[in-house]
């Protein structure tokens, strides 16, 4: 062992795991974190960032549903509150509800996962479950119905949150990968036209976990996707009409 490498070993062992790591770092290239106000246990919103401006998920979910804005149209069935079928809809004929909560008056009140003889079938052109896939306890069955209450033809455009917190006030059951969702939706939607999307990266994941605002980030830094990241899951399912 030369001179040289018997004192860095000595050198290193003299020093704490935090100034080794500094250490390796400072030797390797690699930049060190300035923290700033970022080094908290506790978010800067507990409410998704919607007491500063728009929760991160919600500009990924605009996206999304502009995408698909053309299947928003004719009879439209949403999840608690018609927000997003009259945001989104054009040339809507019927606006109807669904929920397991009756506080939201719904249509149709009810747990998706046990709505036969509630929900009507092939009744809807389509079927908005925005912010929803992970709240549904009974998974399969509850999509089971979401594909029976849609028309062939129609569509089902649901999303499922990614790295974003937990609800405070309710059950919160699943988080998923794209490819989770897609096993998911292939399975119980057979025959379908699916497409699965994620949206975010790192930087959009840490703003959202610690309840910061779309706002306080830039679009170009918004729309970069890196596939580790997904901080909402998009899924838009086309009924097939019949041959
Ligand atoms: C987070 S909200 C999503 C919709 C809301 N407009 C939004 O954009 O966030 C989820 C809704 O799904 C409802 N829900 C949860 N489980 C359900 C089930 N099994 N059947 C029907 N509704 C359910 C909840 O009561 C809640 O109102």
């Amino acid at each position: 062992m030369s001179d040289v490498t018997a004192w860095r070993r000595m050198a290193v062992g003299l020093l704490s795991p935090r100034w080794v790591v500094r250490a390796r770092c400072l030797l390797g290239g690699k930049p060190l974190p300035r923290w700033g106000n970022l080094r908290r246990t506790r978010p800067f919103s507990t409410a998704f960032g919607s007491d500063r401006g728009t929760p991160i998920d919600r500009y990924y979910l605009d996206q999304f549903l502009a995408k698909y804005r053309r299947h928003i149209t004719g009879r439209v069935l949403e999840i608690q509150m018609a927000a997003y079928t009259h945001r989104f809809g054009h040339d809507v004929t019927a606006s109807h509800t669904v929920d397991i909560d009756p506080k939201f008056e719904p249509t149709y009140q009810c747990d998706l996962a046990h709505a036969d003889g509630v929900i009507p079938g092939d009744a809807y052109d389509c079927f908005l479950m925005p912010s929803t896939l992970q709240h549904l306890r009974e998974l399969e069955p509850a999509l089971v119905t979401a594909l029976r209450v849609v028309r062939p033809g129609g569509a089902i455009l649901a999303t499922a949150a990614g790295l974003i917190p937990l609800i405070s006030d309710g059950p919160d059951y699943w988080r998923m990968s794209a490819a989770g969702w897609w096993e998911v939706a292939a399975r119980v939607w057979p025959g379908c036209t699916i497409d699965v999307a994620g949206y975010g990266n790192s930087l959009a994941a840490i703003a959202a976990l610690h309840g910061l605002a779309v706002e306080e980030l830039e679009p170009a830094e918004l729309d970069v996707y890196d596939e580790r990241y997904p901080v909402l899951v998009s899924i838009m399912c086309r009924k097939p009409e019949p041959a």
